[in-house]
Parts: structure tokens; C-alpha cells; sequence
């Protein structure tokens, strides 16, 4: 039977899950896959981990050199984060020769022109299913799973934090900062909450998921993104009486004037499947032309989950000889072929407070007029200040740079601010 040699970079949450996952299931991948993964190394700086996880001491290495100098290591998992010693580690291992299986999405994003060029260069693999969506099999499902589609779209829910905290938002009736708060003290949210809240997280799976998904690199610079960190109670209040949830969206989409590829909070029907994505879940829904809708659901984090995209990449690669690389020029920055959309079509909420007195709505729609903006609904509500009113509307799609003109046009105007613009999914 093939034996197969594994380092671990980082033994915290995910390197920790992983190692538990092919310890305890090492016979179970004998009997099942044809292959005996040992790990044969790891390199952890805090020998508590080490200890709490069982690790033998001889399977302890001192430094990175160590680890890929060690002809019984043919496979080095990274999970270490970020991109410092991350990426000076991955370009050791593949400069090696070692495959490396890696759950870093930052480093993936920002970085997988230079390492593929380093892994062809040096014949080794380099496996991410790990950096974008936990243990959902999405990166595997887009590559084998739907390679016969012409994928027009992609919406999903990738990152668990943001979801959580629209959830208790949405169920609670509570306020961003409370939820926020909570949930960091529930160990659902960093410290350093900026990465999930402000969408970079997101940005950064989008962007590895629509190059894979699309055939073309689509660069971290082309991905729009907008957290949720202004998002309020009485907006997603509001939503509901219109019969929307809102979620942070992250979309990928194939249109006639070029790829778009945008991370904001969205509203969405609440019959829509990725409505009832709750929680810390994670969900993507996709569109191919001939298989038309596919969802996938589970959960974006986690050790166990993430561990089992990452033991699943490593047992591929186990079991492949020839290594998979990208299906299109994976250079750093966008091809010269391919166009984006900045200037996006959607449909729109805007939330105004306007003075309460004649001539105000009409001014408000020659404002829309002027920019072609057609209104579905509208609602005015009482507002908590003396003459003024709240006024609540959805718009047919639209282009994104009318409504920003026709926000500071208004916002210009002594009788009407707009307090909240959102994107909805009609
Ligand atoms: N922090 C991410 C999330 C998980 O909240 O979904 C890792 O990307």
C-alpha cells in the first residue's frame, strides 16, 4: 500500500482538527482510499498544543527547514493564516517538491500566481479547497463536478461571522454593535473583527472562487466590497414588511458587458433557498447552463469542517499522480481580455428621511427621473423628528452609479437625506 508522509504547519484550530482527522481515521483511508497518510511532522511553536493533541515527540520539528528537508514528508499542510511566514513556508515546501495543501485564503488570493508557477516549476501539487467555504466541497464541485457547465452565476453566503451576526440582528431585533459584542464574546467574532465584518474575507474566497468558476483570474482589485459594519436594526426592520432577509451576499456573475464580482449586504426574498441560510452556515447557489440551479450548504469553519477539506485535498492528492493546476492564465493581475463591471445592475432600497410637506415627492421622483430610476414600491412611515417623515423605497434594476448620483442629489437638496442604500436581489 502507497504510504503517505504529511507535515502540519500550525497546530490551532484547523491544524488541530486536521491532525485529529487523519489520526483517528488512518485506518479507515487504508481500508477506503488504498493509502496509509502518516503525519509525519509538525511545526508548532506552543508546546501546549502539541502536547493537548497527543503529538508524538518525535514527530515535532524545530524549524521550517526541518520539515521540507524531510524526504518522508511528500505532503505539507499550511494553515498558519495570512500572508507573512505563510507564504515564506508554502514557497519552501513547493520549492522542495512537496505538495502543499493549504486553507490559507488570503495568501491563495493575493499570491496563487507566484506558488502554481513555483509547484509547476518544482512538479508539485497545490491543493485550497480549505480557503474558501470550510468543509463545503465547493472549489472540487466546480472543478469535477459541474467542468461540463458554462457557470453564468454564483451567490453565496462564505463567511459564517457576518451571517451570525445579520442572524441574531435579524431575530433579535438587536443592534450590529451588540451582536458584534456577543459574538465576540462567544468566540464567534476575532478580536479583530475587520476581516469578516468589512468583507475581505469574502472578497477573498469570491475572488478564488469566480477565477475558478469563470476561467479567468478575477484580481482582489476587481472584487467590489461592502461589510456590514453600517448596517441597522431598522433597516432589516424595514426589509421584512417588504418581505426581505438580509444576508452579506457575495456574487459572481457572467454578464454581456463582462464579469462582475461584488461582496455587500443584500436583500434577498425570503423565500429565496440562500434565505434560510442561518446562522454561522454557509451556502453557495450556483448557475450552469445546462445543469441549471445547484446549492451547496454547510459550514464555512470550524476544525472538523475545515480539517475535512483539508484531509480531502490531501488524500486527492495522495491518490493522483498527475497534479491539477488552474484552468486559466493565473497571472497577478486580471487578462488583457477580460472586461469587468463596475457599474453594476441591480435593484435598490434606499431609506430616506424627508420633511414632511407638499412638493417633497415630487421633487424625490424628479430626482429618480432624471436618472432613469423607476420605482416598484414605496412606503411612508411616521418619523421620530417633528415634521419629517421616513420614506422607504425598492427600485427596478438599475445601474449603481445612478443611484449613487441620485443620492447626492438629494442628499444636496434641503428636504430630503438619504440615509441607507442597499442592493437587493430581484
Ligand atoms: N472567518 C471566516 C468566517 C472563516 O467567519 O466564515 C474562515 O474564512
Amino acid at each position: 500500500m502507497k504510504k503517505v508522509g504529511v507535515a502540519i504547519l500550525g497546530l490551532g484550530i484547523v491544524g488541530g482538527g486536521t491532525y485529529k482527522i487523519l489520526t483517528e481515521h488512518r485506518e479507515f483511508y487504508k481500508r477506503t482510499q488504498d493509502v496509509d497518510i502518516v503525519v509525519e511532522s509538525v511545526l508548532e511553536l506552543n508546546p501546549e498544543r502539541v502536547k493537548a493533541l497527543g503529538v508524538p515527540e518525535s514527530a515535532v520539528a524545530g524549524n521550517i527547514a526541518e520539515v521540507v528537508s524531510n524526504p518522508d514528508v511528500n505532503i505539507v499542510v499550511e494553515v498558519i493564516g495570512g500572508i507573512g511566514i505563510a507564504r515564506e513556508f508554502v514557497l519552501a515546501a513547493l520549492n522542495a517538491g512537496k505538495t502543499v495543501v493549504t486553507s490559507n485564503k488570503e495568501l491563495f488570493c493575493k499570491y496563487s500566481h507566484e506558488l502554481e508557477r513555483a509547484a509547476k516549476r518544482h512538479n508539485a501539487g497545490l491543493y485550497f479547497e480549505a480557503s474558501c467555504v470550510g468543509g463545503v466541497p465547493i472549489i472540487r464541485t466546480l472543478l469535477d463536478g459541474l467542468q461540463a457547465n458554462n457557470i453564468t452565476s454564483m451567490m453565496g453566503i462564505i463567511n459564517g461571522t457576518t451571517n451570525y451576526i445579520l442572524t441574531k440582528m435579524s431575530e433579535e431585533g438587536a443592534s450590529y454593535a451588540d451582536v458584534l459584542h456577543d459574538a465576540q464574546k462567544l468566540g464567534y467574532a476575532e478580536a479583530d473583527p475587520t476581516a469578516d465584518v468589512e468583507g475581505f474575507d469574502a472578497a477573498y474566497k469570491l475572488s478564488i472562487l469566480s477565477s475558478i468558476a469563470f476561467h479567468t483570474k478575477v484580481p482582489f482589485s476587481k472584487v467590489f466590497r461592502e461589510g456590514i459594519s453600517g448596517v441597522s436594526r431598522e433597516d432589516i426592520a424595514y426589509g421584512k414588511e417588504f418581505g426581505y432577509c438580509l444576508k452579506l451576499l457575495a456574487i459572481g456573475k457572467q454578464t454581456e458587458n463582462g464579469i462582475e464580482a461584488r461582496v455587500h449586504p443584500t436583500f434577498i426574498k425570503k423565500e429565496h433557498p440562500l434565505a434560510s441560510v442561518n446562522d454561522s452556515f454557509n451556502a453557495v447557489y450556483l448557475t450552469g447552463d445546462a445543469v441549471d440551479d445547484v446549492m451547496l450548504y454547510g459550514r464555512g469553519a470550524g476544525a472538523l469542517p475545515t480539517g475535512s477539506a483539508i484531509v480531502s485535498d490531501i488524500i486527492y492528492a495522495a491518490t493522483h499522480s498527475e497534479n491539477k493546476y488552474s484552468t486559466f492564465k493565473n497571472t497577478a493581475s486580471a487578462d488583457k481580455e477580460t472586461d469587468f463591471v463596475n457599474n453594476f445592475e441591480s435593484a435598490y432600497y434606499l431609506r430616506l428621511t424627508i420633511e414632511d410637506k407638499s412638493g417633497v415627492l415630487a421633487k424625490i421622483s424628479s430626482v429618480f427621473a432624471k436618472y432613469n430610476i423607476s420605482i416598484v414600491e414605496m412606503i411612508q412611515k411616521p418619523s421620530a423628528h417633528a415634521d419629517k417623515a421616513t420614506l422607504l423605497l425598492i427600485t427596478h434594476k438599475t445601474r449603481e452609479l445612478s443611484v449613487k448620483n441620485a443620492v447626492a442629489k438629494i442628499d444636496a437638496t434641503e428636504i430630503a437625506k438619504v440615509d441607507s442604500v442597499l442592493r437587493v436581489v430581484s
